[in-house]
């Protein structure tokens, strides 16, 4: 535990160090997709936000204080659990943090029509952020999957708050009969974010399938890639696929650049946000 925090302290610091010689080469790329990541992770780092932003930020993350204030349980019924929790401890441990809430919220922000997948919507933190900057759209929509009913009920009611219907949808259900159905849809994204059931196998079926499911070229971003021994091994693979053109590791989340090419040789880069 000590080692492997201290091998993540020591990878950082040298990511750190090399950070401004990174963004050079992911400038030189002269790919839009890649540069629009740099250019969300360089606005939230230099914390330089328009009044419209603080506004937005500040929405999303009275929502996730008026969650922590929650005592009403949560049931894991459905994935054979008898456990009740607390919606403020589900809230604490199972949330993206405001850092990278608003990464998605500047990705999605700078794309033109984002048709955005995300597994894995919890509470609709994450999917508040994205739903912020999909309203303003005048095409873009969030499908976003959740299996614990309770969960999708209060995620819904978020998302109707901050929006139409019209501009979200959520599958209800566990992904083993809920994906099947999203595939068979007629629904196509430019972008997903992958964050749910984080196994290697889960994963690296999520990613071949959702394949046939993009518009390209597409973002990919998965949550969690050191969390352990098999998300590593997942996100080694997918970042090394043939049709990946580009990959940042934020050593929380990676992001990948793909399209319908073949491209033998791509580029890896490590970006440092946040611990
Ligand atoms: C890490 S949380 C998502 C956090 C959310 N994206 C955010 O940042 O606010 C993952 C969610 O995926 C759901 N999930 C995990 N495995 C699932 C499965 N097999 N079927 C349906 N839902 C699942 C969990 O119930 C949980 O709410």
């Amino acid at each position: 535990m000590l080692l492997s925090k201290i091998k993540k302290h020591i990878f950082l610091t040298y990511v750190r160090l090399r950070q401004k010689n990174t963004i050079k080469k992911i400038y030189k790329t002269n790919d839009r997709l890649l540069r629009l990541i740099l250019e969300s992770f360089q606005k939230l780092k230099s914390g330089n936000f328009s009044s419209e932003e603080i506004k937005i930020f500040g929405k999303c993350e009275s929502y996730r204080s008026q969650l922590l204030e929650n005592d009403d349980l949560i049931s894991f019924e459905v994935f054979n659990s008898k456990k009740k929790i607390k919606v403020k401890d589900v809230c604490k441990k199972a949330t993206s943090p405001p850092s990278w809430g608003r990464l998605l919220y500047f990705i999605t922000d700078l794309m033109k029509n984002p048709n955005f997948l995300e597994i894995g919507t919890n509470l609709g933190i994450s999917g508040s952020y994205i739903l912020e900057a999909i309203k303003k759209k005048e095409k873009g929509k969030l499908i976003t999957m959740e299996g614990v009913p309770m969960l999708s009920e209060i995620s819904h009611k978020r998302f109707e708050e901050i929006t139409s219907r019209k501009k979200f949808k959520l599958y209800n259900g566990l992904y083993i009969d809920t994906f099947p159905k999203l595939l068979k849809s007629k629904q196509y994204f430019n972008i997903v974010f992958i964050d749910g059931n984080h196994n290697k196998k889960s994963t690296l079926h999520y990613y071949e399938k959702l394949k046939s499911k993009l518009d390209f070229p597409a973002i990919i971003i998965i949550d969690d890639i050191n969390w352990s021994n098999g998300m590593k091994s997942a996100w080694n693979s997918i970042r090394n696929d043939s049709m990946v053109k580009f990959s940042i590791d934020f050593y929380k989340m990676g992001i990948l650049i793909i399209d319908n090419k073949y491209h033998e040789t791509k580029q890896h880069f490590n970006l440092f946000l946040t611990y």
